[in-house]
């Protein structure tokens, strides 16, 4: 039987996963319920999977001197869930409204399909469920010093997308979502009385200057070509009317496609923190978090993916997506290896599956369940004739 009818076979036993997950989400790094659930289902499949990276699982499926491993992300969020579904969080709180519980109940089902073909496998595939993909550092980090991508030569993955109707794929080759990077800035100034600013250091007012200097980080050093985002999410400071506060706070963000534009936001972050605060006898310390690097597609991996699709019934269409601003830690893999982070719609106004992701309603059609095995177990098939 072919595994696009095989998966299609599948489509009750995949409901039946991705509801159980999703009545029993557990935020990152907490994963320790999904991670017992996970071992279970595989060992019935008669695998020997393992633990790895505190709570996730990775399993082997076939042997040789070829290696393709294929990620699903197993983490839910701290949302409480505002929808009336029978399998509804029965934790509270806590949410699965990424479709993390479609990817991890996706990949049990490439098990199963691989399961029944290991002596037949040109080469290795290791299935890697990942956890707290949601919380920096993430949980990649921690598989790939586990040793996750040892005897590893490409990397595979998808993300289900409530933005793309079901029966739909995209990817984009090169960058596909962004250097996530935050940022706090402290400001020291020197306190006093409201009504006698010249023997004081207001920070408020470097802060104010220093908010609408970092604008035109993007607007006058940044190549116009290349897409930046510097955001000022949080300024604190002060605590009455008539007092001028010691120190104030800035955090912000910043989302880049390349390692020059990341390097560059940084360099003028800090020179404008330095100098600013500086022009007004003040002292700022800006302290930068690296978060997750650029998503990057390989050109010939993502190319098999649309090929692949382009043969699965039930697929009607490949869209060339746009890269996102946002952050995925699958991109730690592709650091080591070259491989494909591709998505796959889950929408469908019938189902309700309308809601952005990380929404309190967020669902998604299970009809791309099967779609999403067919395509992972077929392209690491490919994956693993390449030379
Ligand atoms: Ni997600």
């Amino acid at each position: 039987m072919s595994i696009h009818h095989e998966a299609s076979e599948l489509s009750t036993q995949l409901t039946t996963w991705r509801r159980h997950l999703h009545a029993h989400p557990e935020v990152s790094f907490q994963e320790f319920e999904t991670q017992k659930y996970l071992l279970d289902q595989l060992e019935s499949l008669g695998l020997k999977p393992y633990r790895i990276g505190q709570t996730g699982v990775a399993v082997d499926i076939g042997e040789g001197s070829k290696g393709v491993a294929i990620r699903a992300d197993i983490d839910a969020l701290p949302i409480q869930e505002e929808s009336n579904w029978p399998f509804r969080s029965v934790n509270d709180g806590v949410m699965h409204a990424c479709g993390h519980d479609g990817h991890t109940a996706i990949l049990l089902g490439v098990a199963k399909i691989l399961a029944s073909r290991q002596d037949q496998l040109p080469g290795r595939i290791r299935l890697m469920f990942q956890p707290a993909e949601e919380k920096i550092p993430g949980g990649a980090k921690l598989l790939i010093q586990d040793g996750v991508l040892d005897g590893i030569d490409r990397v595979l993955g998808l993300h289900l997308s409530s933005d793309m109707p079901t029966g739909t794929v995209g990817a984009v080759v090169g960058a596909q979502t962004a250097n996530a990077d935050s940022f706090t800035i402290d400001i020291e100034g020197q306190g006093g009385h409201g009504s006698q600013p010249h023997l004081s250091i207001d920070p408020i007012i470097v802060g104010s200057e220093l908010t609408l200097a970092i604008q035109s980080i993007v607007s006058r050093s940044m190549n116009p070509r290349s897409p930046v985002v510097v955001t000022i999410g949080t300024f604190h400071s002060g605590a009455n009317f008539n007092i001028i506060a010691p120190r104030a706070r800035l955090t912000g963000t910043v989302r880049t496609f390349s390692v020059e534009d990341r390097r560059q936001v940084r360099r003028r972050l800090e020179e404008l923190v330095a100098h600013i605060s500086a022009a007004h006898g003040a002292h700022a310390v800006l302290d930068y978090v690296e978060g997750y690097p650029s998503v990057t597609n390989s050109e010939r991996e993502t190319s098999i993916v649309r090929e692949v699709a382009a043969r699965l019934p039930g697929i009607q269409s490949w869209m060339d997506i746009e890269p996102l601003m946002a952050g995925e830690d699958f991109s730690y893999y592709q650091e080591v290896c070259p491989g494909t982070f591709f998505m796959l719609g889950c929408r469908n106004e019938e189902q309700e599956a309308i809601w952005p992701h990380h929404h309190p309603r967020f669902t998604l059609d299970e009809n791309a369940l099967p779609l999403g095995v067919s395509l992972l177990s077929e392209t690491a098939l490919q994956y693993l004739l390449l030379p």
